[in-house]
């Protein structure tokens, strides 16, 4: 195989590999992606982004222990990795090859604006420090790098957290650049948020966080759950006192594991006044239930750590098979080329270009009032669609690349920006655009 079928949607998800998986990571993260995975008509890619990792984490052993750990993790709640791609960042090189090809095409402007960087900015500036205080040039780049993990395989859809769509929105912006300046080489991804799964709370109440330090840990050893299960907030109600299901933090992870069914016993019991201490004893079980069986196959994992790294390496030589010819592609693109293949090169280059001359095209110039501009023209000169003035030839490229990228569909996105001449009919440039889309 050397593409991922063409048909199929595909998701892509990294993970950082600090720490260690918490209940709130499985029922968040990790359940939701391993059952999306198995969904027909898609194809999944899951990778260990450590490389991310060395961003925030100096601590050797420590990186590889998370990796070990969460890798292990993904497998254990079943994860197939002969179904979906699953690989470690730091086994394809052309990550970051393609790192820096973006990095060329990414303005500085765009980095500056990212909400981490940004964070640490004000942080600093609020401390009346110097703005760029122990702020690594790893975390100004952080968001080049994401893109290049996503647009390498060319992903549609990216589940995240909401504190990711900013990054995944410069991926974006990095795709359509390039493909702008080089050709039409990328998929424009999109950011997928499940705001169905729930967001559990911790043994505080609060909602369960490594930072709040009121965690679970998902293969915790069991006599250890149930420690910290006891610890969980509760009200001081007595036995034979109706409870509130409402504001329970307990009632709220029980919810998370159980049948509705389940849940509706449980919320029965409350109202009749269960112990605490009993329904602790339920979560206890019913959070058991489901992790014992993978706790084994973490356990025998994390022992038997050669397995997992044949594991990865397998996984990272299925996706270097999408990866490596797409590379190698993009290179072509940018001029990073055999030096003797010349004349091949250049007629390729006039079979294209007969192709691409039946076609209209998008044509951006400036103008003397400074601003830049694009026209949408057929080969005869007609123009089809006119754009308002932009400030830069990227922003400029940025409106073209929505239109190439999603056809009609993208108009509506630049309504004010562009404009349809009245002798062209509205179906004629939709029809247009869907030409030059299926030509990309
Ligand atoms: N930044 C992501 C996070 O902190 C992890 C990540 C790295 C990622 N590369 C990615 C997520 C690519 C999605 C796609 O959660």
């Amino acid at each position: 195989m050397t593409r991922p079928a063409p048909d199929a949607v595909r998701y892509l998800t990294g993970i950082t590999t600090t720490g260690t998986p918490h209940l709130g990571n499985y029922v968040g993260a990790i359940r939701p992606a391993v059952q999306a995975s198995r969904t027909p008509g898609t194809q999944n890619f899951y990778f260990l982004a450590d490389y991310h990792a060395l961003i925030k984490c100096d601590d050797p052993a420590r990186i590889q222990r998370s990796t070990l750990e969460i890798a292990a993790c993904w497998l254990a709640t079943g994860l197939d990795p002969e179904q979906v791609f699953f690989y470690r960042q730091s086994d394809i090189p052309e990550i970051p090859e393609l790192t820096w090809f973006l990095t060329c095409v990414c303005g500085k402007g765009l980095l500056n604006r990212a909400h981490a960087y940004k964070a640490s900015v004000d942080k600093n500036q609020a401390a009346g420090a110097d703005p760029d205080t122990d702020v690594t040039a790893g975390l100004f780049m952080y968001p080049v790098l994401m893109a290049a993990d996503i647009i390498l395989f060319n992903a549609h859809k990216v589940p995240v957290g909401r504190d990711q769509i900013q990054h995944i929105e410069m991926a974006r912006d990095m795709a359509a650049s390039f493909n702008h300046l080089y050709g039409p080489h990328f998929t424009l991804p999109e950011a997928a948020v499940d705001e169905s799964v729930a967001t559990l709370p911790g043994l505080d109440g609060r909602k369960m966080s490594k930072s709040y330090d009121n965690t679970i840990g998902l293969f915790t050893p069991a006599a250890q759950i149930r420690k910290q299960i006891a610890g969980i907030v509760t009200d001081s109600r007595s036995p034979g006192e109706p409870k509130d299901t409402e504001g329970s933090a307990l009632f709220q992870i029980y919810r998370a594991f159980a049948t509705p069914e389940e849940t509706e016993s449980l919320r029965r019991a409350y109202a009749e006044g269960i112990a605490w201490g009993d329904a602790k004893q339920l979560l206890f079980e019913r959070i058991d239930r489901e992790i014992a069986p993978m706790r084994q196959r973490y356990q025998s994992l994390v022992e038997n750590p050669t397995e997992l790294e044949r594991i990865l390496r397998r996984g990272a030589e299925r996706a270097r098979a999408v990866a490596t010819p797409f590379m190698s592609e993009l290179r072509q693109a940018v001029g990073l080329r055999n030096l003797a293949s010349q004349p091949t090169a250049k007629g390729a280059k006039s079979a294209e270009k007969a192709e691409k001359a039946a076609l209209p095209a998008f044509k951006q110039y400036r103008e003397a009032d400074g601003l830049h501009y694009f026209k949408l023209v057929e080969p005869g000169g007609r123009v089809l669609l006119q754009s308002q003035g932009f400030a830069s030839p990227r922003e400029a490229g940025q409106a073209v690349g929505v239109l190439r990228a999603e056809g009609a569909a993208g108009l509506a996105k630049l309504a004010g920006q562009v404009e349809r001449p009245h002798s062209v009919p509205e179906n004629e440039l939709g029809n247009a655009l869907s030409k030059l889309m299926q030509a990309d």
